[in-house]
């Protein structure tokens, strides 16, 4: 009986593991995550392999009329980098920001450190996304990770958002309700990707 029981929780933690799937960000639309809700997805999202226990992320909440202002400031600065770059691509990043109900700026925070190397903590910072997918989904929301040049784009990232120089966006994580069925895409097939080493 205890034995079947724990099958069964197996079971269904691999399951949600293996049915993770991004939901475009276009078809995420109200209702997202309460506080609480957010809350209890974040603590998922900090339960990272953490090398030192350098905590090198925060996150930045973009929800309400902040995501209007959010995308005015990614429009101006896109203007100012592409001046040529057409409706269709304006109306993109403009809904990127302002369809889903929540999106959540992932920072890594890269401050010098002698003992810990920075890719380690970037690598850290990238989990965090990772397990913040897992913990929408289960959740029951829709989620998608996205970079484009917002994550690059230094004016942008300290001026707009107000990272230090020291940090970089490692991704925004748009969250909410999917209107469609998410689209399933071919997965690896993880015995190819699998050798033995060999002294
Ligand atoms: C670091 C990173 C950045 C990404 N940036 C974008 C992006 O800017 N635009 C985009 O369409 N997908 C982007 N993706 C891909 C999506 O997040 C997602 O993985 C993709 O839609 C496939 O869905 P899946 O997560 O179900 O495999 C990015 C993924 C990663 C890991």
């Amino acid at each position: 009986m205890a034995t079947s029981r724990k099958h069964a929780a197996t079971m269904l933690t691999l399951q949600a593991l293996d049915s993770r799937r991004s939901v475009p960000t276009r078809q995420l639309t109200s209702p997202g995550p309460d506080e609480a809700t957010l809350l209890r997805m974040l603590r998922t999202a900090v339960r990272v392999p953490d090398h030192g226990k350098r905590v090198p992320f925060r996150f930045l909440r973009i929800a309400g009329t902040a995501r209007a202002a959010l995308a005015d400031a990614a429009l101006a600065r896109l203007r100012q980098r592409e001046p040529d770059a057409g409706a269709a691509v304006e109306e993109k990043l403009r809904t990127r920001f302002t369809l889903p109900p929540l999106t959540l700026a992932v920072i890594a925070r890269l401050e010098p450190d002698t003992k810990i190397p920075e890719a380690e903590r970037r690598a850290s910072a990238a989990c965090v996304c990772l397990l913040l997918l897992q913990a929408a989904q289960a959740e029951g929301f829709g989620a998608q990770w996205l970079t484009g040049w917002p994550a690059y784009d230094r004016p942008f990232l300290e001026g707009t958002l107000g990272l230090a120089p020291d940090e970089e966006l490692v991704g925004t994580v748009a969250i909410g309700t999917p209107q469609l069925a998410a689209p399933e895409r071919e997965r690896p097939d993880p015995a190819a990707l699998l050798a033995d080493w060999h002294p």
